[in-house]
């Protein structure tokens, strides 16, 4: 494939974004950690109708890690009351976004009211079939493979599963992602380096881009660099 420099290149079909960066947005500008998230709100509001525009077929985003409650109250319950008025407008929207939401992450510890926004936004989605949307909340990569581990070990209990079934497909089908393939991309803003316990297991031969830019400042323009970037990457999966 041959593309010049001005000319469009094809978007991977599954987009993994770490939106990090809020608190030292908000930081530069003296401003509360909050209107940070505020900030990286809107900046997710962008990326996905971006994405929807590519041609995207699964964004997956991390909204909030099993890590980040160990900050300040305020600042957690502020992220979620972000993330209620998001889903309520979002279920507002819905048939005019036509958005797939799912979440990945143990939801059992938000409050009732943002589970019950998880659920509807889930289910009153699920007809459509452009860009689907997975929002990690309270999300870890290794809480997740141990979730997947215990559904596995009760199902053999229940008799239902054999151990000697236990092959890499049927692990997957157990994860918060089953039956999503593995993202091509993962994208890290903000200049730091690491995974941060995001898709551990799914990452195994994801190409990342890693970016300075911080979340709020993150428009359509930093994605095309990301898929410039991705596209730049040979990738062998093991081969030569
Ligand atoms: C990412 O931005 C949002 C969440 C983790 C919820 P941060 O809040 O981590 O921003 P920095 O890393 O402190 O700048
Ligand atoms: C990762 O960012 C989690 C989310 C963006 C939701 P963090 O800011 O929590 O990660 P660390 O602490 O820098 O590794
Ligand atoms: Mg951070």
């Amino acid at each position: 494939m041959a593309f010049s420099e001005t000319e469009k290149l094809p978007a991977p079909e599954h987009i993994a974004i770490i939106m990090d960066g809020n608190g030292r947005w908000a930081k530069n500008r003296g401003l509360p950690r909050t209107a940070g998230h505020k900030a990286g709100g809107e900046a997710f509001r962008r990326i996905a109708n971006y994405c929807r525009t590519l041609g995207v077929k699964y964004l997956t985003v991390y909204a909030f890690s099993t890590e980040n409650w160990k900050r300040s109250q305020e600042e957690v319950a502020g992220i979620m009351k972000l993330l209620a008025r998001y889903l309520e407008e979002a279920l507002r929207d819905m048939e005019k976004n036509a958005v797939t939401f799912r979440f990945f992450g143990d939801l059992s510890r938000l409050s009732p009211e943002l589970r019950k926004l998880c659920r509807e936004a889930e289910e009153r989605s699920s007809q459509y079939h452009e860009v689907q949307v997975n929002f990690c909340l309270n999300y870890g990569g290794r809480d997740e493979i141990v979730h997947a581990a215990k559904a596995f070990a009760a199902d053999v209990v229940e008799g239902k599963r054999q151990p000697e079934e236990l092959t890499e497909e049927l692990l997957s089908s157990y994860l918060y992602s089953a039956d999503v393939p593995d993202p091509e991309l993962i994208i890290r803003p903000s200049g730091e380096k690491r995974i941060s316990n995001f898709l551990l297991w799914q990452s195994a031969y994801s190409e990342f881009v890693f970016m300075n830019v911080l979340w709020p400042d993150f428009g359509p323009a930093d994605l095309d660099e990301a898929i410039a970037e991705y596209h730049r990457r040979n990738r062998r999966f093991g081969g030569v």
